[in-house]
């Protein structure tokens, strides 16, 4: 998949469909690099590499356009998420997901990560609206990893 580094017109309505909070998009896609992919100069991907510790960049806010999904595009993304990060020296990618994402937490482990820890309570803390998917109520974020 090619992705391109964006600096500009950041594709906010794909952005929050992985996160529901725009002050926290804002506050990532400052701080960190958002590359898109296209199809017929229209946008139908998007992520972001965070870098957080020396040598350890986190994967955010991925999301694939509703109409393009279950076609493989997010897991090229989060492959290309990889290989940016390598490239660029980091030792580490992270990624957090809700405990009730259960396409989300398939696909990162289907992607070399493993589960690292639980950062418990982190959506009941930091999201004021409740979220609920697959019919469970989202709580804690599963953090998982993959070495590069
Ligand atoms: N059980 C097992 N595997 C599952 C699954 C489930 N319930 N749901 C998804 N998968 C697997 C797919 O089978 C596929 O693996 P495969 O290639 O081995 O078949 C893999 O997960 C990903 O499929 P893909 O088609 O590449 O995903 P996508 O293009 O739909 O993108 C998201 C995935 C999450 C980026 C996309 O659905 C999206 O944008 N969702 C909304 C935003 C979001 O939730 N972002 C993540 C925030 S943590």
């Amino acid at each position: 998949m090619k992705t391109k580094r964006i600096k500009e017109a950041y594709p906010m309505d794909l952005l929050l469909l992985a996160d529901p909070s725009r002050k926290l998009i804002e506050q990532y896609i400052q701080r960190g690099e958002c590359y898109i992919a296209e199809k017929n100069s229209e946008t139908i991907g998007v992520y972001v590499l965070l870098p957080t510790r020396p040598k350890t960049v986190e994967l955010v806010n991925i999301a694939v356009a509703e109409q393009y999904q279950g076609k493989g595009i997010g897991k090229a993304l989060v492959l290309d998420a990889i290989e940016k990060a390598k490239q660029q020296g980091y030792k580490l990618i992270e990624v957090g997901t809700g405990n009730s994402s259960i396409g989300q937490l398939a696909l990162y482990q289907k992607c070399g990560f493993r589960i690292t820890g639980v950062d418990k309570d982190f959506f009941t803390i930091h999201y004021e609206e409740e979220i609920v998917e697959n019919g469970i109520i989202c709580v804690d974020m599963i953090r998982l990893a993959r070495q590069l």
